[in-house]
């Protein structure tokens, strides 16, 4: 495992993830076994891990982060396993090995998009263990929040005549909101009929709660400001041309025995709330407002 993660202060957060999913690895009863999360994760990722714990309540974003994969494994098998998609697209793979780990149809192409450092450093790791991916993985080395990713991505083979699976994992929370627009809008402009989309995103009054101001101080001191969240995903998705499936963790599919907390009805407002989509394109965009 190289130094540290340099340049956009939201990279090493690639590795606090991998270190949540090599913890998960290594109990009985896990959701899911990632056999290269430790070695991704390294040194960074595990102090990562601690300094975020300790700024947070018991079990809470590192089972968030277990849930969420656990799910979107789900999602993203059922995509190609029930929706013919070959094509799954990861905007900010970061340290995800899912192209490792999951049985994927034959003719699948996995495209892992992130900063160029994250997925070098990535690389590395991948390349030293002899582990063989299990679809036609590419890497596309991005800046999401510049203007000319989807060129780069055509330009690695992905087909937006084609149906594809796309996912948005522990992304937009960083993002300004001209940005996550700016993202689901290219990200519509190359999902044809018949795509999908996960995203995770957190609510406003996350963002603004007393019990997760630890933990988004621990993230600002660091420089990875936790910034957009939303109280209607339905509303964020529709505008940009897709109808969305909201689950909360802890709720029916995304609990898998191991969310102890509390679930509050959508219908009781001013709560902190996390929500992980699923969504299918629905037709053309609404115009901008
Ligand atoms: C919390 S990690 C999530 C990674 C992965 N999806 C997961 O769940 O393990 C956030 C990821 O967003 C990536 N990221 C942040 N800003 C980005 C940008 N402007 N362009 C590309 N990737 C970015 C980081 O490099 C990092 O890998």
């Amino acid at each position: 495992m190289s130094g540290r993660l340099r340049g956009n202060p939201v990279a090493p957060t690639s590795r606090w993830m991998a270190a949540a999913r090599a913890r998960e690895s290594g109990r009985e009863d896990r959701l899911f076994y990632d056999p290269l999360a430790a070695d991704l994760a390294g040194p960074e990722g595990f102090a990562w891990l601690d300094r975020m714990e300790t700024a947070s309540r018991p079990g809470g974003p590192g089972l968030y982060a277990v849930i969420r994969t656990r799910f979107f494994d789900d999602f993203l098998l059922d995509a190609c396993e029930r929706s013919g998609v070959r094509q799954v697209v990861l905007a900010a793979a970061g340290m995800d090995t899912r192209a490792f780990r999951l049985d994927w149809p034959p003719q699948t192409r996995f495209f892992e998009m992130d900063l160029p450092e994250v997925l070098e450093a990535k690389d590395r790791v991948i390349e030293s263990s002899g582990i063989e991916e299990r679809c036609g993985r590419r890497t596309v080395a991005v800046d999401l929040e510049k203007e000319d990713w989807p060129e780069a991505l055509l330009a690695s083979g992905y087909d937006a005549q084609r149906p594809s699976a796309w996912l948005v994992e522990g992304l937009v929370l960083y993002l300004g909101g001209a940005d996550v627009r700016g993202l689901l809008g290219k990200i519509g402009a190359l999902a044809t009929s018949g795509s999908l989309l996960g995203l995770d995103v957190m609510n406003r009054n996350l963002l603004l709660s007393p019990g997760a101001w630890p933990q988004m101080a621990a993230l600002a001191r660091r420089g990875a400001r936790g910034r957009f969240g939303t109280n209607d995903p339905e509303a964020l998705l529709a505008h940009h041309g897709w109808t969305a499936d909201v689950t909360q963790p802890g709720e029916e599919g995304a609990n898998f025995g191991r969310w102890a907390g509390p679930v509050f009805p959508r219908r009781l407002p001013g709560l902190p709330r996390s929500f992980l989509v699923r969504a299918r394109r629905s037709g053309a965009p609404e115009p901008s407002r």
